[in-house]
């Protein structure tokens, strides 16, 4: 693989300032932020005194913890614009989700956020390795949700050439790849594995696509998925980070010559971990929940957003600003099976150890009587697709779930090509417990 390592010149003055530079910059903005929020959106006003607290109240960047959460209700019971904190002439674009489990939220920018944006997703493509001229083919969906336009922006301010295919209709995304030939490419990771799919079912070598760098997000993925995609196409995976509560992609950047964790452009958004019983902050280095707090977004600010991502921080690296260690799962994510917590990322760990499967999976949780059953979805490769070696990678599977995770599973051995496929995030778990 290619080195992409930044040269001199590259980056921003404030990716190398001292941590003192960044907490007097975050400590400035913090207190513009709060201040924002308190006079202009009534939301927040409420919300501080109810907690009998005032924006001065805060003289040091741990005085926040003093303040409230915000959390996805608060957004669902002011829907649509009930948060905003600028009139809506002001606005120059909503996002919102999707809303599938009720009202969807919506968040929205003013002009300086879309270039703000714009800045943090240009700093995080170049983290990714990325620079000014390269060919951007990007295949997160476009429309609503903040990947295909938060991509698409970040890569124009950078200078590259954009090729905005959005996601679906898989096999014209490999023509376009191979006659266009981009350098990156913007996707979910699970979507990537069905790009592999086509271009193995086209007679392609994935090896020999023109594509450097993926920057993969939106959904959690493993070290292992990362090896995987690597290997496939002979290109960096590097992971980017975002919520639409907070802004979209680009709240956190792996650097391609680290890959290590992702750096949190700190001088936009202010991350605490806490405990996600007791509401407390967590030390840095201590897994918790992740809580965003925005430094400098005018149309929509977001004073402490629990996020739900379980993750902790850690120091800088390659960038003085710190990391976010890989989310590989959400609160809302965790099943517990037989009284073991289990997160979907690790069966996923489990799956691409077993050399007959593919590594697309689903996972099905059912009620067999009283007792809790996980039913591993998962999908022979071509040269294993005979019924003695199915039984062989089930058992195998079987016996690495049960030796790594401590939970015994059924594991169902499906047809090549069988599984559906994701083309944005994939729905990785489907608990019939409840609904039977
Ligand atoms: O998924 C924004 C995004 C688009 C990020 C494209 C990266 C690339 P939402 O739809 O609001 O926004 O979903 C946010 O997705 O709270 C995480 O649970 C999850 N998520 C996003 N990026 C990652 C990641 C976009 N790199 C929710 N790893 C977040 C793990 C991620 N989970």
């Amino acid at each position: 693989m290619l080195d992409l390592s930044p040269r001199p010149g590259d980056l921003e003055p404030i990716e190398t300032a001292s941590r003192d530079e960044i907490a007097s910059v975050q400590l400035e903005r913090l207190k513009w932020s709060l201040a924002h929020a308190y006079n202009n959106s009534p939301f927040y006003r409420k919300s501080f005194d109810d907690a009998g607290v005032h924006p001065e109240d805060l003289r040091q960047l741990s005085d926040l913890a003093k303040f409230p959460f915000t959390v996805k209700s608060d957004l669902r019971e002011n829907y649509p614009f009930g948060m905003f904190s600028v009139p809506k002439e002001k606005l120059a674009r909503v996002h919102a989700s999707s809303g599938t489990t009720g009202r969807p939220t919506v968040v929205g920018y003013t002009r300086k956020d879309i270039d703000t944006w714009a800045s943090v997703v240009a700093r995080s493509i170049r983290a990714s390795g990325g620079r000014a001229g390269d060919m951007v083919h990007v295949a997160y969906g476009y429309g609503l949700f903040t990947g295909g336009l938060g991509a698409h922006y970040g890569a124009e301010a950078l200078g590259c050439t954009v090729v905005p295919v959005s996601g679906g209709m898989t096999e014209r995304q490999v023509t376009l790849m191979q006659d266009f030939r981009p350098d990156i490419i913007m996707v979910t990771p699970s979507y990537m594995l069905s790009i592999l799919d086509e271009f193995r079912h086209a007679g392609i070598d994935p090896r020999e696509s023109s594509m450097k760098v993926g920057i993969f997000g939106a959904e959690p993925w493993t070290n292992a998925m990362r090896k995987e995609i690597e290997d496939a196409f002979d290109m960096h995976a590097v992971d980017i980070y975002g919520l639409s509560e907070v802004m979209g992609p680009g709240v956190a950047n792996e650097c391609v010559e680290t890959k290590d964790g992702l750096h949190i452009w700190e001088d936009h958004f202010y991350p605490e971990v806490i405990d996600p019983e007791t509401g407390q902050v967590l030390p840095d280095g201590e897994k918790g929940e992740l809580v965003f707090t925005s430094l400098t977004k005018e149309a929509f600010p977001i004073i402490r957003y629990r996020t739900r991502d379980l993750t902790r921080l850690l120091p800088g690296t390659a960038r003085s600003m710190r990391r976010m260690e890989k989310v590989t799962g959400r609160s809302d994510d965790m099943m517990i099976v037989r009284g073991v917590n289990v997160f979907p990322t690790q069966i996923e760990e489990q799956v691409l150890k077993c050399s007959g499967l593919s590594p697309h999976y689903r996972i099905e949780l059912v009620r067999d009587g009283r007792m809790d059953t996980m039913i591993v979805f998962c999908e022979a490769l071509p040269d294993s697709a005979g019924a003695e070696a199915r039984e062989q990678s089930a058992r195998e599977l079987g016996h690495h779930v049960k030796s790594v995770i401590g939970i015994s599973v059924k594991v169902r051995v499906l047809d090549p090509g069988a599984m559906e496929r994701s083309v944005g995030k994939a729905k990785r778990v489907d608990d019939k417990r409840l609904t039977g």
